[in-house]
Protein backbone atom coordinates (compact mmCIF):
# COMPACT_ATOMS: atom_id res chain seq x y z
CA UNK A 1 0.00 0.00 0.00
CA UNK A 2 1.22 2.82 -1.17
CA UNK A 3 -1.26 5.52 -1.46
CA UNK A 4 -0.68 7.55 1.71
CA UNK A 5 0.20 10.94 2.09
CA UNK A 6 2.71 11.51 4.59
CA UNK A 7 1.18 15.34 5.62
CA UNK A 8 3.27 15.27 8.64
CA UNK A 9 6.53 15.16 6.84
CA UNK A 10 6.22 18.06 4.91
CA UNK A 11 8.52 19.82 3.89
CA UNK A 12 10.21 17.04 2.47
CA UNK A 13 7.13 14.74 2.02
CA UNK A 14 4.60 16.40 -0.55
CA UNK A 15 1.55 15.31 -2.72
CA UNK A 16 3.68 14.99 -5.48
CA UNK A 17 6.43 13.05 -4.09
CA UNK A 18 4.75 11.42 -0.60
CA UNK A 19 7.12 10.10 1.72
CA UNK A 20 7.23 6.47 0.95
CA UNK A 21 9.24 7.18 -2.24
CA UNK A 22 11.25 9.49 -0.56
CA UNK A 23 15.01 8.27 1.34
CA UNK A 24 14.60 9.42 4.80
CA UNK A 25 17.16 6.72 6.44
CA UNK A 26 19.93 5.59 4.29
CA UNK A 27 20.02 5.44 0.16
CA UNK A 28 16.78 3.20 -0.37
CA UNK A 29 13.56 4.82 -0.56
CA UNK A 30 10.67 3.37 1.71
CA UNK A 31 9.03 1.59 -0.81
CA UNK A 32 12.24 -0.16 -2.17
CA UNK A 33 12.99 -0.81 1.55
CA UNK A 34 9.56 -2.53 1.50
CA UNK A 35 10.15 -4.43 -1.26
CA UNK A 36 13.29 -5.95 -0.75
CA UNK A 37 12.07 -6.87 2.81
CA UNK A 38 10.18 -9.37 0.60
CA UNK A 39 13.09 -11.28 -0.95
CA UNK A 40 13.11 -13.71 1.59
CA UNK A 41 9.12 -14.53 2.40
CA UNK A 42 7.58 -16.95 0.23
CA UNK A 43 5.07 -15.50 -2.24
CA UNK A 44 4.41 -15.83 -5.63
CA UNK A 45 3.78 -11.87 -6.89
CA UNK A 46 3.69 -8.71 -5.41
CA UNK A 47 1.92 -5.42 -6.22
CA UNK A 48 1.60 -2.61 -5.61
CA UNK A 49 -1.51 -0.08 -4.57
CA UNK A 50 -1.05 3.58 -5.26
CA UNK A 51 -2.70 6.47 -6.93
CA UNK A 52 -2.65 7.09 -10.19
CA UNK A 53 -0.37 10.14 -10.48
CA UNK A 54 1.83 8.17 -8.73
CA UNK A 55 2.31 5.36 -11.44
CA UNK A 56 5.69 6.04 -13.02
CA UNK A 57 7.39 6.97 -9.61
CA UNK A 58 6.66 3.34 -8.71
CA UNK A 59 7.97 1.97 -11.78
CA UNK A 60 10.68 2.98 -11.36
CA UNK A 61 11.54 2.80 -7.76
CA UNK A 62 10.67 -1.18 -8.19
CA UNK A 63 12.56 -1.21 -11.13
CA UNK A 64 15.85 0.17 -10.16
CA UNK A 65 15.65 -1.83 -6.57
CA UNK A 66 15.18 -5.42 -9.03
CA UNK A 67 11.89 -5.78 -7.38
CA UNK A 68 9.83 -7.33 -9.96
CA UNK A 69 6.28 -6.48 -9.46
CA UNK A 70 3.06 -8.19 -11.33
CA UNK A 71 0.40 -5.27 -11.14
CA UNK A 72 0.81 -1.64 -9.57
CA UNK A 73 -3.12 -1.12 -9.49
CA UNK A 74 -4.06 2.35 -9.82
CA UNK A 75 -6.96 4.54 -7.41
CA UNK A 76 -8.07 7.41 -9.38
CA UNK A 77 -9.04 9.03 -5.73
CA UNK A 78 -7.77 7.50 -2.59
CA UNK A 79 -10.60 5.69 -0.16
CA UNK A 80 -8.28 4.65 2.74
CA UNK A 81 -7.15 1.04 3.23
CA UNK A 82 -10.41 -0.86 3.46
CA UNK A 83 -11.40 -0.81 -0.48
CA UNK A 84 -7.47 -0.73 -1.31
CA UNK A 85 -6.93 -3.83 -0.19
CA UNK A 86 -10.17 -5.28 -1.22
CA UNK A 87 -9.13 -4.13 -4.70
CA UNK A 88 -6.07 -6.28 -4.11
CA UNK A 89 -8.05 -9.17 -3.22
CA UNK A 90 -10.35 -9.47 -6.31
CA UNK A 91 -7.08 -9.41 -8.01
CA UNK A 92 -5.14 -11.57 -6.23
CA UNK A 93 -8.67 -13.68 -6.61
CA UNK A 94 -9.06 -13.89 -10.23
CA UNK A 95 -5.34 -13.93 -10.83
CA UNK A 96 -4.73 -17.37 -9.03
CA UNK A 97 -8.24 -19.40 -10.03
CA UNK A 98 -9.27 -22.30 -8.15
CA UNK A 99 -6.70 -21.51 -5.69
CA UNK A 100 -7.32 -19.64 -2.34
CA UNK A 101 -4.04 -17.06 -2.33
CA UNK A 102 -3.14 -15.62 0.54
CA UNK A 103 -2.34 -11.45 0.81
CA UNK A 104 0.63 -10.22 2.68
CA UNK A 105 -0.63 -6.55 3.29
CA UNK A 106 2.34 -4.51 3.89
CA UNK A 107 2.27 -0.38 4.49
CA UNK A 108 5.29 1.03 2.11
CA UNK A 109 6.52 3.53 4.75
CA UNK A 110 7.88 1.57 7.68
CA UNK A 111 10.90 1.02 8.89
CA UNK A 112 12.05 -2.54 9.93
CA UNK A 113 15.59 -3.33 11.36
CA UNK A 114 15.48 -7.04 12.04
CA UNK A 115 14.16 -8.40 8.46
CA UNK A 116 14.99 -12.23 10.12
CA UNK A 117 12.78 -11.53 12.85
CA UNK A 118 9.98 -9.81 10.44
CA UNK A 119 10.48 -12.95 8.04
CA UNK A 120 9.79 -15.28 10.96
CA UNK A 121 6.80 -13.57 11.88
CA UNK A 122 5.42 -13.73 8.58
CA UNK A 123 6.03 -17.58 8.64
CA UNK A 124 3.85 -17.83 11.74
CA UNK A 125 1.34 -15.87 10.26
CA UNK A 126 1.27 -17.74 7.08
CA UNK A 127 0.34 -20.78 8.95
CA UNK A 128 -2.81 -18.55 10.70
CA UNK A 129 -4.08 -17.17 8.01
CA UNK A 130 -4.49 -20.68 6.09
CA UNK A 131 -6.86 -21.71 8.57
CA UNK A 132 -8.99 -18.54 7.93
CA UNK A 133 -7.69 -16.70 10.04
CA UNK A 134 -7.18 -12.22 9.59
CA UNK A 135 -3.33 -12.37 10.92
CA UNK A 136 -2.06 -8.89 12.01
CA UNK A 137 1.60 -8.35 13.93
CA UNK A 138 1.87 -7.05 17.23
CA UNK A 139 4.39 -4.90 18.56
CA UNK A 140 5.14 -4.54 22.20
CA UNK A 141 4.01 -0.97 23.14
CA UNK A 142 6.57 1.21 24.15
CA UNK A 143 4.34 4.70 24.71
CA UNK A 144 0.51 5.10 24.99
CA UNK A 145 0.56 6.45 21.47
CA UNK A 146 -2.82 7.65 20.07
CA UNK A 147 -2.53 7.26 16.20
CA UNK A 148 -2.04 3.30 16.50
CA UNK A 149 -4.51 0.21 16.81
CA UNK A 150 -4.55 -1.69 19.67
CA UNK A 151 -4.65 -5.55 19.87
CA UNK A 152 -6.01 -7.32 23.38
CA UNK A 153 -4.57 -10.57 22.80
CA UNK A 154 -6.80 -14.13 24.56
CA UNK A 155 -6.09 -17.82 23.51
CA UNK A 156 -3.23 -19.19 22.65
CA UNK A 157 -3.61 -20.58 19.45
CA UNK A 158 -0.11 -22.51 18.70
CA UNK A 159 2.31 -21.43 17.16
CA UNK A 160 3.23 -18.49 18.89
CA UNK A 161 -0.73 -16.68 17.78
CA UNK A 162 -2.75 -15.92 19.83
CA UNK A 163 -6.57 -15.17 19.02
CA UNK A 164 -7.29 -11.38 19.35
CA UNK A 165 -10.34 -10.67 21.97
CA UNK A 166 -10.39 -6.84 21.00
CA UNK A 167 -9.17 -4.81 18.37
CA UNK A 168 -9.67 -1.18 19.03
CA UNK A 169 -8.45 1.46 16.61
CA UNK A 170 -6.45 5.03 17.50
CA UNK A 171 -8.22 4.99 21.50
CA UNK A 172 -8.00 8.26 23.37
CA UNK A 173 -4.85 8.95 25.32
CA UNK A 174 -6.36 7.97 28.57
CA UNK A 175 -7.75 4.74 27.23
CA UNK A 176 -4.36 3.84 25.14
CA UNK A 177 -2.83 4.80 28.57
CA UNK A 178 -4.74 1.91 30.32
CA UNK A 179 -4.13 -0.14 27.53
CA UNK A 180 -0.07 0.16 28.17
CA UNK A 181 -0.97 -0.46 31.60
CA UNK A 182 -2.81 -3.52 31.61
CA UNK A 183 0.24 -5.18 29.63
CA UNK A 184 -2.13 -7.67 27.13
CA UNK A 185 -2.12 -5.33 24.39
CA UNK A 186 -0.10 -5.12 21.36
CA UNK A 187 0.36 -2.09 18.68
CA UNK A 188 -1.25 -3.09 15.72
CA UNK A 189 1.84 -2.91 13.03
CA UNK A 190 -0.72 -1.88 10.24
CA UNK A 191 0.31 -5.18 8.38
CA UNK A 192 -1.71 -8.38 7.99
CA UNK A 193 -2.18 -11.52 6.74
CA UNK A 194 -5.34 -13.27 5.01
CA UNK A 195 -6.77 -15.15 2.92
CA UNK A 196 -8.18 -12.90 -0.16
CA UNK A 197 -11.64 -14.97 0.13
CA UNK A 198 -11.67 -14.33 3.72
CA UNK A 199 -11.13 -10.56 3.67
CA UNK A 200 -13.61 -10.10 0.71
CA UNK A 201 -16.36 -12.30 2.79
CA UNK A 202 -15.56 -10.11 6.05
CA UNK A 203 -15.87 -7.21 4.41
CA UNK A 204 -19.54 -8.04 2.67
CA UNK A 205 -20.46 -9.08 5.79
CA UNK A 206 -19.36 -5.93 7.84
CA UNK A 207 -19.44 -3.44 5.10
CA UNK A 208 -21.35 -4.67 2.45
CA UNK A 209 -21.07 -0.92 1.05
CA UNK A 210 -17.37 -0.83 0.70
CA UNK A 211 -17.52 -4.24 -1.07
CA UNK A 212 -20.08 -3.55 -3.46
CA UNK A 213 -18.16 -0.71 -4.72
CA UNK A 214 -15.31 -2.36 -4.90
CA UNK A 215 -16.68 -5.16 -6.97
CA UNK A 216 -18.17 -2.84 -9.38
CA UNK A 217 -14.95 -1.35 -9.50
CA UNK A 218 -12.92 -4.03 -10.09
CA UNK A 219 -15.18 -5.61 -12.38
CA UNK A 220 -14.38 -2.26 -14.79
CA UNK A 221 -10.90 -2.60 -15.07
CA UNK A 222 -8.69 -2.02 -18.08
CA UNK A 223 -5.19 -3.28 -18.35
CA UNK A 224 -2.60 -1.58 -19.57
CA UNK A 225 1.12 -3.32 -18.97
CA UNK A 226 1.32 -3.87 -15.88
CA UNK A 227 -0.99 -1.04 -15.07
CA UNK A 228 -4.40 -1.64 -13.47
CA UNK A 229 -7.09 1.07 -13.94
CA UNK A 230 -10.47 0.73 -12.05
CA UNK A 231 -13.58 1.97 -12.97
CA UNK A 232 -13.64 5.42 -11.88
CA UNK A 233 -17.23 6.18 -11.17
CA UNK A 234 -17.78 3.22 -9.00
CA UNK A 235 -14.41 3.60 -7.03
CA UNK A 236 -15.26 7.22 -6.28
CA UNK A 237 -18.54 6.20 -5.33
CA UNK A 238 -16.86 3.82 -2.44
CA UNK A 239 -16.74 4.96 0.97
CA UNK A 240 -13.71 6.16 2.01
CA UNK A 241 -12.38 4.02 5.35
CA UNK A 242 -9.33 2.53 6.62
CA UNK A 243 -9.40 -1.69 7.44
CA UNK A 244 -8.76 -1.10 11.02
CA UNK A 245 -12.04 0.51 11.19
CA UNK A 246 -14.38 -1.38 8.52
CA UNK A 247 -12.80 -4.76 9.13
CA UNK A 248 -10.13 -5.24 12.14
CA UNK A 249 -12.75 -3.84 15.07
CA UNK A 250 -15.62 -5.81 13.94
CA UNK A 251 -15.01 -9.35 12.99
CA UNK A 252 -14.10 -12.62 14.99
CA UNK A 253 -11.52 -13.66 12.95
CA UNK A 254 -8.70 -11.96 13.94
CA UNK A 255 -5.35 -13.48 15.49
CA UNK A 256 -2.36 -11.98 16.96
CA UNK A 257 1.28 -12.97 15.73
CA UNK A 258 3.66 -10.96 18.00
CA UNK A 259 6.98 -9.61 16.55
CA UNK A 260 9.70 -7.65 17.44
CA UNK A 261 11.25 -6.80 14.57
CA UNK A 262 12.57 -3.06 15.12
CA UNK A 263 9.75 -1.86 13.98
CA UNK A 264 8.37 1.76 13.33
CA UNK A 265 6.04 3.99 11.45
CA UNK A 266 7.80 6.63 10.65
CA UNK A 267 4.79 8.97 11.19
CA UNK A 268 6.57 12.73 11.86
CA UNK A 269 10.18 14.07 12.20
CA UNK A 270 10.49 12.76 15.70
CA UNK A 271 10.30 8.61 14.66
CA UNK A 272 13.48 9.86 12.50
CA UNK A 273 14.75 11.28 15.71
CA UNK A 274 14.24 8.01 17.25
CA UNK A 275 15.22 5.77 15.11
CA UNK A 276 18.57 7.64 13.73
CA UNK A 277 22.23 7.28 14.52
CA UNK A 278 22.71 10.22 16.99
CA UNK A 279 25.51 12.26 17.86
CA UNK A 280 27.39 12.21 21.73
CA UNK A 281 24.29 14.95 22.13
CA UNK A 282 21.58 13.52 21.41
CA UNK A 283 21.80 14.89 17.53
CA UNK A 284 20.81 13.17 14.73
CA UNK A 285 21.79 14.96 11.41
CA UNK A 286 21.41 14.51 7.57
CA UNK A 287 23.01 16.58 4.73
CA UNK A 288 25.19 19.72 5.53
CA UNK A 289 24.89 20.34 8.82
CA UNK A 290 27.04 22.40 11.47
CA UNK A 291 25.92 22.42 15.15
CA UNK A 292 27.37 24.11 18.01
CA UNK A 293 25.48 23.71 21.93
CA UNK A 294 22.80 21.71 20.16
CA UNK A 295 21.30 19.22 21.55
CA UNK A 296 18.08 16.72 21.29
CA UNK A 297 17.37 18.17 17.66
CA UNK A 298 16.81 16.48 14.24
CA UNK A 299 17.95 18.60 11.56
CA UNK A 300 17.93 17.77 8.05
CA UNK A 301 19.80 19.56 5.07
CA UNK A 302 18.74 18.50 1.46
CA UNK A 303 20.23 21.49 -0.22
CA UNK A 304 22.44 24.26 1.54
CA UNK A 305 24.46 24.05 4.61
CA UNK A 306 22.01 24.20 7.42
CA UNK A 307 24.00 25.80 10.61
CA UNK A 308 22.38 25.60 14.70
CA UNK A 309 23.14 27.28 17.97
CA UNK A 310 21.90 26.90 21.20
CA UNK A 311 18.80 24.66 20.04
CA UNK A 312 17.03 22.19 22.33
CA UNK A 313 14.96 19.38 21.18
CA UNK A 314 14.31 21.53 17.75
CA UNK A 315 13.51 19.82 14.45
CA UNK A 316 14.68 21.61 11.51
CA UNK A 317 14.08 20.51 7.89
CA UNK A 318 15.71 22.64 4.89
CA UNK A 319 14.75 22.00 1.41
CA UNK A 320 15.10 23.85 -1.61
CA UNK A 321 11.78 25.79 -1.11
CA UNK A 322 10.75 25.50 2.73
CA UNK A 323 12.09 25.66 5.79
CA UNK A 324 10.62 24.02 9.16
CA UNK A 325 11.16 24.72 12.37
CA UNK A 326 9.93 22.90 15.05
CA UNK A 327 9.17 22.14 19.02
CA UNK A 328 10.33 18.66 18.35
CA UNK A 329 7.26 17.76 21.06
CA UNK A 330 4.99 19.59 18.85
CA UNK A 331 5.39 17.91 15.27
CA UNK A 332 2.44 16.17 14.84
CA UNK A 333 1.03 19.59 14.16
CA UNK A 334 3.40 19.58 11.11
CA UNK A 335 -0.24 18.44 9.59
CA UNK A 336 -2.00 21.61 10.58
CA UNK A 337 0.52 23.81 8.30
CA UNK A 338 -0.11 21.30 5.04
CA UNK A 339 -3.88 22.03 5.80
CA UNK A 340 -3.28 25.91 5.99
CA UNK A 341 -1.12 25.94 3.10
CA UNK A 342 -3.72 23.53 1.04
CA UNK A 343 -6.66 25.94 2.05
CA UNK A 344 -4.49 29.00 0.73
CA UNK A 345 -4.33 26.97 -2.62
N1 LIG B 1 -3.18 2.49 -1.91
C1 LIG B 1 -3.53 3.19 -0.86
N2 LIG B 1 -4.68 3.91 -0.91
N3 LIG B 1 -2.75 3.19 0.22
C2 LIG B 1 -3.13 3.93 1.28
C3 LIG B 1 -4.31 4.70 1.28
C4 LIG B 1 -5.13 4.68 0.11
O1 LIG B 1 -6.17 5.33 0.01
N4 LIG B 1 -4.41 5.32 2.49
C5 LIG B 1 -3.33 4.94 3.18
N5 LIG B 1 -2.54 4.11 2.45
C6 LIG B 1 -1.29 3.46 2.83
C7 LIG B 1 -0.29 4.42 3.45
O2 LIG B 1 0.65 4.86 2.47
C8 LIG B 1 0.40 3.53 4.46
O3 LIG B 1 1.43 2.80 3.82
C9 LIG B 1 -0.68 2.52 4.88
O4 LIG B 1 -1.62 2.52 3.81
C10 LIG B 1 -1.37 2.81 6.21
O5 LIG B 1 -2.04 4.06 6.13
P1 LIG B 1 -1.83 5.21 7.20
O6 LIG B 1 -2.70 6.34 6.82
O7 LIG B 1 -0.37 5.45 7.40
O8 LIG B 1 -2.45 4.52 8.50
P2 LIG B 1 -2.12 4.88 9.99
O9 LIG B 1 -0.65 4.92 10.21
O10 LIG B 1 -2.90 6.09 10.37
O11 LIG B 1 -2.74 3.63 10.80
C11 LIG B 1 -2.46 2.29 10.42
O12 LIG B 1 -1.12 1.92 10.70
C12 LIG B 1 -0.75 1.94 12.11
C13 LIG B 1 0.68 1.51 12.24
O13 LIG B 1 1.50 2.30 11.50
C14 LIG B 1 -3.45 1.40 11.20
O14 LIG B 1 -3.38 0.08 10.65
C15 LIG B 1 -3.13 1.37 12.70
O15 LIG B 1 -3.96 0.41 13.35
C16 LIG B 1 -1.67 0.98 12.89
O16 LIG B 1 -1.35 0.98 14.27
MG1 LIG C 1 1.01 5.15 8.97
Amino acid sequence: MAGGSGSRLWPSSRGLYPKQFLSLCGEETMLQATLGRLAGVDCDSTSVICNEEHRFIVAQQAQESGSPLETIILEPVGRNTAPAIALAAFDALESSPGNSPLLLVMAADHLIEDVDAFQASVALAKAQAETGKLVTFGIVPTSAHTGYGYIQRGAELGGEAYAVSRFVEKPDAETAQSYVDEGEYYWNSGMFLFSAQVYLDELKQHRPDIYSACEQAYAGKSRDVDFLRVDKEAFMACADDSIDYAVMEKTGKAAVVPMDAGWSDVGAWSSLWEVGDSDEDGNVVSGDVMSHSTSNSYVRAEHRLVATVGLDNVVVVETNDAVLVADKNKVQDVKAIVNQLKAEG
